[in-house]
């Protein structure tokens, strides 16, 4: 049996038929072309697969895409501006050289930004915290830290509230 869901992704809604089976990560890539999101570990551990979800920072692989329904969800993708803009946390990681691979760089940024919506001047522990449940296979944590805590600087500068509110704009 098929379910009927609607998501609205990046601010754009999208009204799909998903086995009851199916992984938020899967309907994502698969369903709807977010390849943004990565597929590493399917079973919670790395981290790579992480999307906002109303708000928080979730791991997709863990989320059936029938619990989605009717859910807002921003992906890596709806990071930058409709006009290339990237969003500091982007600027961040290529400045401070927080990517080698790339791999883990997309969970790596949401999970940064939901700590940095609810705490937006982490302490160095408190990064590396957060960060906790997302694995770099190219070890690149220090860099990685440095990224978050150059975001944070520029986006309590900018007064950005929120980290993410849906993208695009
Ligand atoms: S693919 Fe989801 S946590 Fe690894
Ligand atoms: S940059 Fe390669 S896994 Fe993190």
């Amino acid at each position: 049996m098929t379910h009927d869901i609607t998501l609205t992704v990046n601010g754009t809604e999208h009204e799909l038929r998903v086995e009851p089976r199916t992984l938020l990560i899967h309907a994502l890539r698969d369903e709807m072309g977010y390849t943004g999101p990565n597929v590493g570990c399917e079973s919670s551990m790395c981290g790579a697969c992480t999307v906002h979800m109303d708000g928080n920072a979730v791991k997709s692989c863990t989320v059936l895409a029938v619990q989605a329904d009717g859910a807002e969800v921003t992906t890596v993708e709806g990071l930058a501006d409709a006009d290339g803009t990237l969003h500091p946390i982007q600027n961040a990681f290529r400045e401070e050289h927080g990517l080698q691979c790339g791999y883990c760089t997309p969970g790596m940024m949401m999970t940064s930004l939901h700590l940095l919506a609810e705490n937006p001047d982490p302490s160095e522990e408190e990064i590396r915290e957060a960060l906790e449940g997302n694995l770099c296979r190219c070890t690149g944590y220090q860099n990685i830290v440095r990224a978050v805590e150059n975001a944070a600087e520029t986006m309590r500068a900018e007064g950005r509230e929120l980290a993410t509110d849906g993208g695009g704009d």
